[in-house]
C-alpha cells in the first residue's frame, strides 16, 4: 500500500520492497529518487482510471509513474481599495514611508457583507474555466487559509458553491503565508500517491479581519484576496512539479502570531463553585502581533536557502528558471532574494504594489495575473516560495501548463 504521499506504509513496506528489487523510487524530502534517476510512484489499486493497469499475480500493487501539472488559474479580490493615503488618515504614516519600506501602494479589503468564501469560490471557478474542467470532475478541494469563516473549515462551502455533485473531499490547510505552497505539494501527493485526477488548490485570506488598525507597523502591510490553481494528473514525462522543500520553526512563533486571547483561557471557578464557572467562555483571537524586523531577517535568510535546495533536488540550475514568484510580503524581501539567487528583476513577478500582503492568496493571485497578461507562458519554469507565521516556509520548482 502507498499512503497519501506515496510512501510505503511500514506494515507492508518490507515485503513490497523485497518484491520490487532493484529498489523502487524512494521519497526524499521533496523529490523521488531511484538510483539517481528521478521517478514517481503510485499504488495502482487506488488509482482512478487504473484500467490501464492490472494487479500483479501476487496481489502486490504495481507501481507506476504519474505526474501532475498546473493547468488553470483564477483569482478574485474585494471591491474596496484602500490606498496608502487613505491609511495615513487613520494612523501616523505616509505614502512615501509605506512605498519606500514595502513597495505597497494599495490593498483590497473585505467590507460589509463580503465573504472570503465567495471570493475563494470565484477564484476557483475561474481556474476550472481556464482548465476546461467540469466541477463534477474535481476530486479534491484544498483551501489554504488561516482566516476561515467557519472554525471547522470553509472548504466544503466552496465545494458547495462550485456545485460539485460527487461530494469530493474538501478541507482547509492552515499555514499562513506558506499555505499555498503546502497546498500545491499536498495536491501532488494526492495525485501521485492517491489516484486523484483534478485537485483545486485555493489560497484565500482576509487578514484585515485580524489586523490592529491602530498599529502602523503592521496594518499597512495586509490585504485580502483569493487565488486558485487546478492541479491535474498527467504522465510522468509531463510532470510539472520538479521538487519542493518545506520547513517550520515553532520557536519563531513569537515574532508573528495571532493567538487565542489569554483572558479567555483562564476561566475561574464560579463563586458558588458551580460547574459553569469551570467551563471555557467563547473564544476569540488576538490581532496580528509582529516583530517586522525579525520576520524580515528570517525571510531573507531562509527563502533563498530553500529555493536553492529545491533547485538542487530538481537538478536544475538557477539560470534555467524563467520566473521567481515569491509570497508577496515586502518588495525589499523579494529584491533581496532575487539578488541572492542572481535573478534579474525582469524575471521577478511582483504585484505587491496593488494588493499588499494577501497571505496564502498572494502566490496564486500573482501567478494568475502573470498568466492572463501573457507573461508566464506554457512551459515556463517558476521558482516559487512562501514564508510566514508559524514560522513556516517552503519552496517549489514548478512548470506552468
Ligand atoms: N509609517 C511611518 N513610520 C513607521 C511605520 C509606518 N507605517 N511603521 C513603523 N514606523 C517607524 C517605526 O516606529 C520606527 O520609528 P523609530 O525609528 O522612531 O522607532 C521606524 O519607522 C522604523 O521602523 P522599523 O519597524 O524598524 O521599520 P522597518 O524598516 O523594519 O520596516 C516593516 C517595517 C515594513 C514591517 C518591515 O520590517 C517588514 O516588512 N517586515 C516583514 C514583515 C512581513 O513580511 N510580515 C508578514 C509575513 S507573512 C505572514 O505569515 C502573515
Amino acid at each position: 500500500m502507498a499512503n497519501a504521499s506515496g510512501l510505503l506504509s511500514p506494515a507492508v513496506a518490507p515485503s513490497v520492497r523485497r518484491r520490487l528489487n532493484p529498489p523502487i523510487g524512494v521519497f526524499q524530502s521533496g523529490s523521488w529518487f531511484s538510483e539517481g534517476v528521478s521517478r514517481r510512484i503510485v499504488c495502482s489499486s487506488t488509482v482512478q482510471g487504473a484500467e490501464k493497469l492490472s494487479p500483479s499475480k501476487s496481489g502486490v500493487p504495481r507501481l507506476v509513474s504519474r505526474g501532475c501539472k498546473l493547468v488553470g488559474c483564477g483569482s478574485a479580490v474585494p471591491r474596496l481599495q484602500i490606498s496608502n493615503d487613505d491609511l495615513s488618515k487613520i494612523v501616523d504614516t505616509s505614502d512615501e514611508w509605506i512605498s519606500v519600506r514595502t513597495g505597497i501602494r494599495n490593498r483590497r479589503i473585505l467590507s460589509g457583507k463580503d465573504s472570503l468564501t465567495d471570493l475563494a469560490a470565484e477564484a476557483a471557478k475561474k481556474a476550472l474555466q481556464m482548465a476546461e474542467v467540469d466541477p463534477d470532475d474535481v476530486d479534491l478541494v484544498l483551501l489554504c487559509t488561516s482566516t476561515p469563516e467557519d472554525l471547522f473549515g470553509s472548504a466544503p462551502q466552496i465545494q458547495k458553491a462550485l456545485g460539485c455533485k460527487n461530494n469530493p473531499l474538501a478541507y482547509d490547510i492552515t499555514a499562513a503565508c506558506s499555505g499555498f505552497i503546502l497546498g500545491l505539494v499536498s495536491a501532488s501527493c494526492y495525485i501521485r500517491g492517491g489516484g486523484f485526477n483534478n485537485v483545486l488548490v485555493i489560497g484565500a485570506d482576509a487578514l484585515s479581519r485580524y489586523v490592529d488598525w491602530t498599529d502602523r507597523g503592521s496594518c499597512i502591510l495586509f490585504g485580502d484576496a483569493a487565488g486558485a490553481v487546478l492541479v491535474q494528473a498527467c504522465d510522468s514525462e509531463e510532470d510539472g512539479l520538479f521538487a519542493f522543500d518545506l520547513h517550520s520553526d515553532g520557536e519563531g512563533q513569537r515574532h508573528l502570531r495571532a493567538t487565542m486571547n489569554e483572558n479567555e483561557k483562564d476561566h475561574e471557578l464560579g463563586t458558588n463553585g458551580s460547574l459553569l464557572g469551570l467551563l471555557p467562555k467563547g473564544s476569540s483571537y488576538s490581532c496580528i502581533q509582529m516583530n517586522g524586523k525579525e520576520v524580515f531577517r528570517f525571510a531573507v535568510r531562509v527563502v533563498p536557502q530553500s529555493i536553492e535546495l529545491a533547485l538542487e533536488k530538481a537538478g536544475l540550475p538557477g539560470s534555467s528558471i524563467d520566473w521567481l514568484l515569491l509570497h508577496q510580503a515586502n518588495q525589499r524581501i523579494i529584491d533581496a532574494v532575487a539578488a541572492r539567487l542572481e535573478l534579474p528583476s525582469e524575471r521577478v513577478i511582483s504585484n505587491l504594489a496593488n494588493y499588499g500582503n494577501t497571505s496564502a492568496a498572494s502566490i496564486p493571485l500573482a501567478l494568475d495575473e502573470a498568466v492572463r497578461k501573457g507573461k508566464v507562458k506554457a512551459g515556463h519554469k517558476i521558482a516559487t516560495a512562501g514564508f510566514g507565521a508559524g514560522l513556516t516556509w517552503g519552496s517549489a520548482i514548478i512548470r506552468w501548463g
